[in-house]
Parts: C-alpha cells; sequence; structure tokens
C-alpha cells in the first residue's frame, strides 16, 4: 500500500512513523512535509489546500490511500476532490468538515443528534455578546465562529477582555459563540469514522496554555499524555456512545457522512461529560502521544475506514505503557514567532530509550560549508515523545530528550502530565 500523507506538523510526522510500522504500508510520501519528515519519507513541494495540485500528486504518485493531516485542506475541499477521482482518502469532505471549522454549525449538530454540550448562544454584535454573557455569568468564554487553530477562544472573569475578543471577532468578519462555562478536567477522544461505524482510539489530554499551571494564552497545544488513569472505566465506551456515534449518525442522515477522525474534545464536569468541541481532524500535540502506543498497524486502519469496511467491533492493540509528549516551541509563540534559529542536541535526544523526536516548524538549511543543519521554522517546533513504565518514568524520559535540545528562545512547559503522575486530577464531585 502506497500512502500520501498531507500536512507539515508533528501531527503528520507522527502519522508518518507510523505508518511505516505498518507491514502492509510499502511507500509513504508527504506533501509538503517538514525536515523531520524530509529524513524518512519522499516530501513534495505542492500545496495540499489546493484540490488540483493535490488530486495531481495523488494520481501522479498512484497513491492507495491520502491522509488529510491539517484542517485547512479539508476545509478547501482536498478530500471531496480527490474522492471525485476516485482515490480512498482518510478525511471528510468540506460539507463534514464544518463540524471544526464552524462551531455554530456544530452546536446545531450537537441538538439534533442529542449530544451533551455546553449552553451557547451565537452573536453577532457587541448588545447580543452583551446579553449573552448576562445569561451565563462568569467565567466568560468567548469564542470566534470560525477557524483560530485554537487561538480563537477567550476564558475569562473580565467582562472588559471578554468584550474586547468579541469585538475583535467582529471586526475581522467573525461571529462569536458565547458559552456556558464548563468545570472539569480535559480529554481529548479521537473516534476513527467510516462514515457509519466508529472505533475510538485511547483518551489523551492536553496542555493548551503556553505557561505552567495553564497561565497565560492559549497555544495549539504545548504537550499531552495518554491514557489518563484518572478516568473512570468504560468512559470511552461510553462517549462513543452518547457523542460519536450520535454524530455520524446525524451527519449520515445529512447525506454528508463523515468520514476520518472524529476528534471529540471534551470536559468531564460534575454533571457528566460534556463536548467542547469537535475537529475533523487529528489533534495536534495529542497524535504523537496516542499513535506512540498503537499496535495495530494504522495503515490497514484508516485504509478501511476511507473505504467504508471500518470493523466497529475489532479491539485495537496497544503498548501498555503510557505516552508523555512535550513539545518545544520558538520565542514568543504563540504570538508571531522567532524563525531561523539553528536547533542543536536532536542526535543526542534521539539516542536516548524509547524517546522519538517529532518535527513541527523545521527546515534544513546549507550551513556554506557543504552541509545542512535544522533550523526553527514555526511556532510549534517539535514534540519530544517517550513511552515509560508509568507516567512519571515518561515524564522524566520526554524531560530527558527536552533537555538534550536547544535553541535560543526555545520554550517549553514543564508540568506535562505532572498532576496525573501525582494522581492530582480529580472530576468535580456531582
Ligand atoms: P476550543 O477551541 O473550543 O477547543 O477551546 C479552546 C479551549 O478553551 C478549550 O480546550 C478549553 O480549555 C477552553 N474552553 C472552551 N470552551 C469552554 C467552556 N465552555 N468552558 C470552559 N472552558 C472552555
Ligand atoms: N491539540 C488541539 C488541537 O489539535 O486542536
Amino acid at each position: 500500500m502506497k500512502v500520501l500523507v498531507f500536512g507539515a506538523g508533528g501531527r503528520e510526522h507522527a502519522i508518518i512513523t507510523a505508518l511505516l510500522r505498518d507491514p502492509a504500508v510499502t511507500e509513504v510520501h508527504a506533501a509538503p512535509g517538514n525536515a523531520g519528515i524530509a529524513r524518512v519519507v519522499p516530501v513534495h513541494r505542492i500545496d495540499p489546500s489546493s484540490p488540483e495540485q493535490a488530486t495531481g500528486l495523488a494520481e501522479d504518485l498512484d497513491a492507495d490511500l491520502v491522509v488529510i493531516g491539517p484542517e485547512a485542506p479539508l476545509v478547501a475541499g482536498v478530500a471531496d476532490a480527490l474522492r471525485e477521482a476516485g482515490i480512498p482518502v482518510f478525511g471528510p469532505d468540506a460539507a463534514a468538515a464544518r463540524l471544526e471549522s464552524s462551531k455554530a454549525f456544530a452546536k446545531e449538530v450537537m441538538v439534533e443528534a442529542g449530544v451533551p454540550t455546553a449552553e451557547a448562544a451565537v452573536a453577532r454584535d457587541l448588545e447580543e455578546t452583551r446579553a449573552a454573557m448576562d445569561r451565563f455569568g462568569a467565567p466568560y468564554v468567548i469564542k470566534d465562529d470560525g477557524l483560530a487553530g485554537g487561538k480563537g477562544v477567550v476564558v475569562t472573569e473580565d467582562p472588559a477582555a471578554a468584550e474586547a475578543h468579541a469585538a475583535a471577532c467582529f471586526e475581522a468578519g467573525s461571529a462569536v459563540v458565547i458559552e456556558e462555562y464548563l468545570d472539569g478536567p480535559e480529554v481529548s477522544l479521537f473516534v476513527l469514522c467510516d462514515g457509519v461505524h466508529t472505533v475510538p482510539l485511547s483518551p489523551a489530554q492536553d496542555f493548551k496554555r503556553i505557561g505552567d499551571d495553564d497561565a497565560g494564552p492559549n497555544t495549539g497545544g504545548m504537550g499531552a499524555y495518554t491514557p489518563l488513569p484518572w478516568l473512570p472505566e468504560g468512559f470511552t465506551d461510553e462517549v462513543v456512545a452518547a457523542v460519536a456515534q450520535p454524530v455520524v449518525d446525524a451527519m449520515a442522515r445529512r447525506a454528508t457522512p463523515f468520514v476520518g477522525v472524529l476528534y471529540c474534545g471534551l470536559a468531564v464536569t460534575a454533571r457528566g461529560v460534556r463536548v467542547i468541541e469537535f475537529n475533523a481532524r487529528f489533534g495536534d500535540p495529542e497524535t504523537q502521544a496516542v499513535l506512540a502506543r498503537l499496535r495495530t498497524p494504522l495503515g490497514q486502519l484508516l485504509l478501511s475506514a476511507a473505504e467504508g469496511e471500518l470493523d466497529p467491533d475489532q479491539k485495537l492493540r496497544w503498548d501498555l505503557r503510557p505516552a508523555v509528549d512535550v513539545v518545544m516551541a520558538a520565542e514568543n509563540y504563540p504570538g508571531t514567532p522567532r524563525t531561523g534559529d539553528e536547533i542543536t542536541g536532536l542526535a543526542d535526544a534521539e539516542q536516548l530509550p524509547d524517546v522519538t523526536v517529532l518535527h513541527a516548524g523545521t527546515a534544513e538549511q546549507p550551513d556554506g560549508v557543504g552541509n545542512t543543519r535544522v533550523v526553527t521554522a514555526g511556532g510549534r517546533v517539535l514534540a519530544v515523545v517517550a513511552l515509560g513504565e508509568d507516567l512519571a518514568d515518561a515524564r522524566a524520559r520526554a524531560y530527558a530528550g527536552v533537555e538534550a535540545i536547544s535553541w535560543p528562545g526555545e520554550q517549553h512547559r514543564t508540568d506535562i502530565a505532572r498532576r496525573a503522575a501525582e494522581g492530582r486530577i480529580t472530576i468535580p464531585a456531582p
């Protein structure tokens, strides 16, 4: 099986690493990839959000399966174009990707499917925003209705800050969604879908804020771990039954079947599980941890989903050891990152047992004396992933990798998976 993967992040490097472990996968290509991906598979310099270029490359390569990593190509209709051309694709059509690209649409489907979520109101001006804020009370949750790379949400006790975010969204032409605040720890659950059937992966937790102890602004995600020892038994099956399957059924009824991964962003609240958001793709950086543990061959699994033949009764196989990944980011991220800094210590980190370095914002540059060096080329630069005997051990291994790598202005959180390793995560009592 020849697989073509679209995207350039750590998630795609993780997907490719897992695909290369699948004995049925004979060849993997990526577009556009990054410096780390280019070391393991051929990369192609096309724009994966262009339906013409994406389909052209898949046809030229005679790909048996295309896996779409990020949301932008999905929203641009790249999966539609590939399906039209008869190429199996893991990733939803644009109409189904609206579960991610419009929070208002996602709410509509959740209401229709009876899925538990935060109460919400859509506002198109400041007056409507203030009315909704009064209705739900503090802390205020104000979301850009459109795609914002995980950075469009402000959660604040300060009404002025809430209104300022709403005003900025209106100025940029977006509506805003105002929500009831959800207490309780967050869970990311990835559910593979073939339009009809669902197969869940192992739950993970992401760390969204830039700073330790969840200080500072939201990012795309600064680290993750899996599995979650504090979840009640049966949690995953419950979420599939109450959330994922009803949404997949609703999308099928609407004649916009969901094929790909339904990312259920959940809060485990005092009143039960609530959906915070859906994404129409794998999460980054949760995927780096989740796929590090997957032992079922990934290529065959994604192909069966793309072809509508996912077996909902199959039991996926997992490495029993937990996985932790820590994101290393460039100076000034999540603002405009500084790029072009030389990264040192990659080989040292990669030599550590059970440690993998997955690239995101990296590029190769000639060093002027006939060799190349790896430099920073984006906000989130790398994720260091480790498996360990327990969460504390996995953390220690991942952070040993992080310590080996450096560049000027590098930043990372020091508390990824710490509270879980110390047994300090609790679900609020009803
Ligand atoms: P989203 O882009 O919708 O995933 O939101 C980004 C982050 O904002 C989430 O991961 C949560 O940490 C936080 N958040 C979003 N909605 C809520 C809510 N209703 N209550 C509490 N926190 C929220
Ligand atoms: N880790 C959050 C996301 O992928 O949206």
